[in-house]
């Protein structure tokens, strides 16, 4: 709560500094004078385009300030080491990037028919020269593995799905068009499924293409996937009318943060 209050401040400080751009320097030093210009400040003001202002102040007004530089400095390199952890997250290797393929699945009784598009997302384009294509079925996940190395980045593709029911270990598959291919998977079990995964958060699409090819069994699992949506809609209504009773807490919120802005302008006033 304090460190949002503080941080809306600093930015109604940022923004009136942006609006009087010329007397942008006279600004800083009153929050110097203020010792308001702190080191998220610094940090804020550079990533708003008044780092070169700042520069200005140390040579010009010789105003020292290599301590908040500093800090500045230290929290702009965390940021940048959080963004090479985020990297490393997608790149498991030094000269090879991860990718998970893109996946559609449609069904019958009998059949689990899934189109593996190579691409960063449905509607972009797949990566032209895929190999090393290997489909494997093993302690119930289905694991879709190739590679590209298109314009000389070596690219992995790599999947798992934990299937939801039990299926036959050969696994027929063919390439496709450029860059998919489509697997035809046998059910041990002739029925419907409701997910194609066993974990909840896994959410593929449906290939609806095949839905005339495939013909009722689609039909059914259209309906399937409607009564899901029913029930899970008339759940949450359920939750939201007992939750109705006991929702007064936003506005005490705001009228906190609206009193604590109050006593900080009175704080500044006197003190
Ligand atoms: C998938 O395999 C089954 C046999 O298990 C076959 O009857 C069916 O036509 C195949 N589907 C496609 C789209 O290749």
């Amino acid at each position: 709560m304090i460190i949002f209050t503080l941080f809306t401040i600093i930015q109604s400080q940022i923004a009136q500094l942006s609006l009087n751009g010329e007397g942008l320097k006279e600004q800083l030093l009153q929050m110097i004078d203020e010792n308001q210009l702190d080191c998220q400040t610094i940090q804020l003001l550079i990533t708003r385009g008044f780092g070169q202002q700042i520069l200005d102040l140390i040579t010009t007004d010789s105003i020292i300030l290599e301590s908040h530089l500093q800090c500045a400095k230290q929290s702009i390199q965390n940021d940048l080491l959080q963004l090479e952890s985020l990297k490393k997250r997608f790149t498991n290797h030094e000269n090879h990037v991860l990718i998970k393929p893109i996946i559609l699945w449609a069904q019958s009784r009998a059949n689990i028919l899934i189109k593996v598009k190579f691409a960063h997302r449905i509607d972009a384009p797949a990566y032209i020269s895929v190999k090393n294509h290997q489909i494997q079925y093993l302690n119930q996940n289905l694991q879709i593995s190739a590679e590209s190395d298109q314009n000389n980045i070596l690219t992995k593709f790599y999947l798992e799905i934990p299937l939801l029911n039990q299926v036959d270990k050969t696994i027929g598959w063919q390439v496709e068009s450029v860059g998919t291919m489509v697997l035809n998977i046998t059910k041990i079990e002739s029925k419907l499924w409701l997910h194609l995964s066993k974990n909840k958060n896994d959410k593929f699409q449906i290939w609806w293409d095949l839905k005339e090819q495939i013909g009722k069994d689609m039909e059914d699992f259209s309906k399937m996937l409607d009564n899901q949506e029913d029930h899970l809609k008339n759940k949450k209504k359920q939750q939201k009318k007992s939750d109705s009773s006991q929702q007064s807490s936003p506005i005490k919120t705001n009228i906190f943060v609206a009193f604590f802005l109050k006593f900080k302008q009175w704080l500044n006033k006197w003190f």
